[in-house]
């Protein structure tokens, strides 16, 4: 295999000119950008974003633009490869913070990319899916996936905040991104399916005949994940991590983007394998220091920082208590690809 293909520079003017006005372009100066030896070269760089910073900057967002005229009051989190205003935070994953006042609604809407809302804080704020009215506690991960009306609300009296997790990426680059609206929907008067149906781990409604919804349960209530990856860090050696699933299916909660929770003891540092996912990490709560490729990121809770693929990724707990993340990835695009890969160190 040649080392050095041949460059644009080197051909004559006159056919280069040629090539440009057949509209044609010869690959081979362009190949190792497409097709890069050993492993993808990613654009995404590691980027930080301190709750503190950021939350005075979103509440002027709600004295500056009423939500009627925002429709959704989002800023958006670019990755620093890309640069400020990027509509992306890694390849893959769109993610911004979302505030709603107390009193505000937003109306119905659907949409072709799926998205994800993990809760930041405050208290008294709802989503309502598919009629189905989802409490946002903080740490909940709340799903609005693609092709499902929602709208939300809020009958507290503090400032909810949110983070947004979308496919949206992938879907601006199929050029398949598109809204539509509606006013806000009929709620069902019962719980949300975490509360009624799938309340225990294991166990989910005994139906014959009957199709499961595509998506049965849209809240994983945070309480009981931080539950969960206590008692399992009691009984396991090394890293405490939970996939979020479909609890009728198995399988991950959104066709492209997957969610894990994740616990790091005090003092405890991972270095996870070399991973063909992009990640985004939001933490839940503790406090750590994690170095990515090279960048080091002091976080607390509520803060978000990233990784692009095939990062080299080592999060130590730097506090007296657990430290609890929520990774969003896309390693479930990526086993839909068939090219999904992890490498050791
Ligand atoms: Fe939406």
């Amino acid at each position: 295999m040649a080392e050095q293909l041949g460059t644009l520079e080197e051909l004559p003017q006159d056919y280069r000119d040629a090539m440009t006005e057949a509209g044609v372009a010869p690959l081979w100066p362009m190949m190792r950008k497409v097709l890069p030896h050993g492993r993808p070269q990613p654009t995404t760089k590691p980027s930080y974003w301190n709750y503190g910073d950021l939350r005075p900057l979103l509440l002027r967002a709600g004295d500056l633009t009423p939500v009627e005229k925002a429709e959704r009051r989002v800023l958006v989190m670019s990755d620093q490869g890309r640069g400020t205003g990027a509509m992306q935070a890694t390849s893959s994953i769109y993610i911004g913070l979302q505030l709603l006042l107390p009193g505000e609604v937003a109306p119905a809407h659907k949409h072709t990319p799926s998205a994800a809302r993990i809760i930041v804080e405050g208290k008294g704020g709802y989503t309502v899916v598919d009629g189905e009215k989802l409490p946002m506690n903080r740490g909940d991960v709340v799903l609005t996936p693609g092709g499902e009306w929602h709208d939300h609300g809020h009958e507290g009296d503090e400032p909810v905040v949110w983070l947004d997790a979308l496919d949206l990426p992938l879907f601006v680059y199929l050029e398949g991104s598109y809204a539509e609206e509606a006013p806000l929907q009929a709620q069902r008067n019962r719980p949300d399916a975490s509360m009624v149906e799938y309340l225990a781990s294991g166990l989910k409604p005994s139906k014959r005949g009957a199709s499961a919804r595509r998506y049965p349960m849209m809240r994983f209530p945070w309480d009981r994940t931080e539950a969960a990856l206590r008692e399992m860090a009691k009984y396991t050696e090394g890293a405490v991590e939970l996939d979020y699933v479909n609890p009728e299916t198995g399988q991950d909660v959104l066709p492209t983007m997957g969610f894990t929770a994740m616990m790091l003891r005090p003092g405890e540092t991972l270095r996870p394998p070399l991973s063909s996912e992009s990640a985004v990490f939001h933490v839940i709560g503790g406090t750590g220091t994690s170095v990515i490729d090279g960048a080091s990121f002091d976080w607390a809770e509520r803060d978000t920082f990233t990784a692009p693929v095939f990062a080299e990724i080592d999060h130590t707990n730097t506090g007296d208590e657990p430290a609890f993340l929520v990774r969003v990835h896309d390693r479930p695009l990526q086993e839909k690809l068939g090219y999904y890969e992890e490498r050791a160190r």
